[in-house]
Parts: structure tokens; sequence; C-alpha cells
């Protein structure tokens, strides 16, 4: 097994003593990626909707990143479709001292995390009466690591639409 391999654990409180310290970095992006799984966000996330999330450690238990996979209440198709329960992946983030690494990018941390989540996302829509077609999930444009790494797991920009404050949709097709 490589050095670099991640390991999960469903985020529980008992983690946050794991995250102090932890930060996504002094971008817009990174500081709200870090304040959604220090604060309370996280957890009413998982209180409130059911949404999963997962805290990647390496080999030597240091916090690399999270990130979760949920559901949101949307029109589908957007814009103008009926409210259906989607898939989605609400936040995402890796510790700036992770970012970018390892340089191997077989082992690359962004990707092992995008792998979990895209395949527990799998595991929740086989689980669903009505399996949802595809994976959402909300991305600043101006986010240029988060949509590379995104359209490199075929997510694809949903033309014109835009929610909160100028957000782009991406999709990934599920089935
Ligand atoms: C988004 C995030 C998870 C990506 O993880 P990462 O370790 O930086 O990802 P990578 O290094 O694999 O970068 C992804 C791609 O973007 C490229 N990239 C990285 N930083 C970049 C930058 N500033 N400008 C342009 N491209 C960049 C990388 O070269 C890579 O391209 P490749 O796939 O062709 O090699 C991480 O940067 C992060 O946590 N950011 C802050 C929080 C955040 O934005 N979360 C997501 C939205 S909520």
């Amino acid at each position: 097994m490589s050095e670099f391999q991640l390991y999960a654990d469903e985020f529980c409180e008992a983690d946050q003593v794991d995250l102090v310290g932890f930060s996504c970095g002094d971008t817009k992006h990174g500081r709200y990626c870090t304040e959604w799984i220090l604060g309370p966000d996280a957890m009413e996330s998982i209180a409130n909707y059911g949404t999963k999330v997962w805290i990647f450690r390496n080999a030597t238990g240091q916090v690399v990143g999270y990130g979760s996979v949920g559901t949101v209440r949307w029109r589908w198709p957007l814009p103008d479709g009926g409210y259906a329960s989607l898939l989605y992946i609400p936040m995402l983030g890796i510790d700036q001292r992770f970012q970018g690494q390892p340089p191997d990018a077989q082992w690359r941390y962004s990707r092992q995390i995008m792998n979990h989540l895209i395949s527990e996302a799998h595991q929740l829509n086989c689980e669903r009466k009505k399996p949802a077609e595809y994976l959402l999930l909300l991305v600043d444009e101006t986010n240029e690591a988060a949509v590379k790494l995104y359209a490199r797991f075929d997510f694809e920009l949903i033309p014109v639409v835009t929610r909160g404050p100028g957000l782009r949709v991406m999709k990934h097709r599920l089935r």
C-alpha cells in the first residue's frame, strides 16, 4: 500500500480535536470550506439533511481533507422543472499543506477524495426508489483548481444556470 493512501471515516464530534489547525487556505473558497467543517454547518447538515461527511486521514493520522454527499431539493431539470430530491456534493476541502499533493497524480489526494465521493454517491443512488440521473455540485467559476478537478471527473457545467451568489451548477452522469 502506498504511503499516500487516504483513509475515510464518517465525521463525528470527536473528530474536532484532529481538526485543530485545519485550513483550506486563505482564499474566499478556502475560508468558506474551512468554516463549514470547523463550525456548526457540517454537523447541522448531517442532523437536518442526512448529509454524509467523511474525514480523510493519511497513514500517520493527519487530517488531509474532507468531503460530503447529500441531497438537495431543487427544480429539475434546472431552472424550471418540478421539485425533486437530487444527489449533491455539498462541500469538500483539502488542508492547504496537502493541496496539489502528492506529485504522483495517481495518488493525488484530491482525486482519492473525488473517487470516494462518487463511489458513495453511486451506492446511495442504488438504494433510492427513484435513482437520480446526475450527481450535482455548485462551483464558483473563479475557483480554477475546483473546476479543473471536477471536469477531470466528468462534471459538466450546466449552461446559463446560476445559484446563490453567482455559483454555477455542474452535473456528473450517474446512470
Ligand atoms: C478544490 C480543492 C479540493 C482541489 O484540491 P487540490 O489538491 O488543490 O487539487 P489538485 O492539485 O489536484 O488540482 C486540480 C487541478 O487544478 C489545477 N490547479 C490547482 N491550482 C490551480 C490554480 N490556482 N489555478 C489553475 N489551476 C490550478 C491542478 O494543476 C490540477 O490540474 P490537473 O488535474 O490537470 O493536474 C482544494 O484546492 C481546496 O480544498 N480548495 C479550497 C476549498 C475549495 O475550494 N473547495 C471546493 C469548493 S467548496
